[in-house]
């Protein structure tokens, strides 16, 4: 069922959603060659309390830290730990808040020093498969075309999309419907609502787009082992185009 959002809605999501882009933010600038991922989640834990919130994902469905941090050939869902960076690694910080009743959700793929090309074009183009998907986005459009947009843009790089991971509507749960692929045929699905709140999050691959979990059952490798990327925000879907609640 599809929850659409009243403007008061909308802006008890606000402060959770700036907590999670400067949880973020605040990440990032402690990015370095040596900090462990565990490290990472410490900081994001304490950083998502001092605000007042909860990290949503502590917890949920049994998962035991409050952010993702999936080191290149992971995709989504790695499980922080001492898993150090090294110069060259591209990290993606996935990261829910919880404040005001509401969840706000994102991510981000950063740099470890300095990456080489094919890394640079994957973190690129990843960021830029979201921009495709939003740049015609309003009341009216059909699901779909937010996939479409992403697939056709990470292939025409020659980068594939995951299948088994998707987007979602969120709200008073972090998971809401509809689930927003990443690949799709335009024109097709539910037409999409004002007030409607999704996550649309790509999720790229460098290579072959066959994905396996590892067996503590979270942590979702590419198969061929090359680098993936991801880039997630929070979006309120308008009469004329989106609102971008986590930047
Ligand atoms: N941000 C993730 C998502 O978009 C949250 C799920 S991670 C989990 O679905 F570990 F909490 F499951
Ligand atoms: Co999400």
């Amino acid at each position: 069922m599809i929850h659409v959002k009243t403007e008061q809605e909308i802006d008890l999501m606000r402060e959770p959603c700036a907590i999670v882009r400067d949880t973020l933010a605040y990440l990032g600038s402690k990015i370095r060659p040596g900090i462990s991922t565990a490290e990472l989640d410490e900081l994001a834990e304490g950083y998502i309390r001092s605000r007042g919130a909860i990290p949503s994902c502590l917890g949920y469905s049994g998962y035991p830290a409050s952010i993702c941090a999936s080191v290149n050939e992971v995709v989504v869902h790695g499980i922080p730990g001492e898993r150090y960076l090294h110069e060259g690694d591209i990290v993606s910080i996935d990261l829910c808040a919880y404040k005001n009743g509401f969840h706000g959700d994102g991510a981000r793929t950063f740099a470890v020093g300095k990456i080489d090309e094919g890394k640079q074009k994957l973190v690129r183009v990843t960021e830029e498969c979201f921009w495709e998907a939003v740049k015609n986005l309003r009341a009216g459009t059909p699901l779909y075309d937010i996939g479409a947009a992403v697939q056709a843009h990470a292939e025409s790089n020659g980068f594939s999309v995951v299948r088994e991971f998707v987007g979602h509507g969120i709200g008073r749960e972090m998971h809401e419907d509809p689930s927003v692929p990443n690949y799709g045929k335009r024109g097709t699905g539910i037409r999409l609502k004002v007030g409607q709140v999704i996550c649309i999050e790509p999720m790229i691959l460098a290579g072959a787009r066959q994905v396996r979990v590892l067996e503590d059952g979270w942590t979702a490798v590419t198969a061929d082992g090359k680098p993936a990327a991801h880039y997630e925000n929070t979006v309120v879907i308008r009469e004329d185009g989106v609102e971008i609640l986590t930047l």
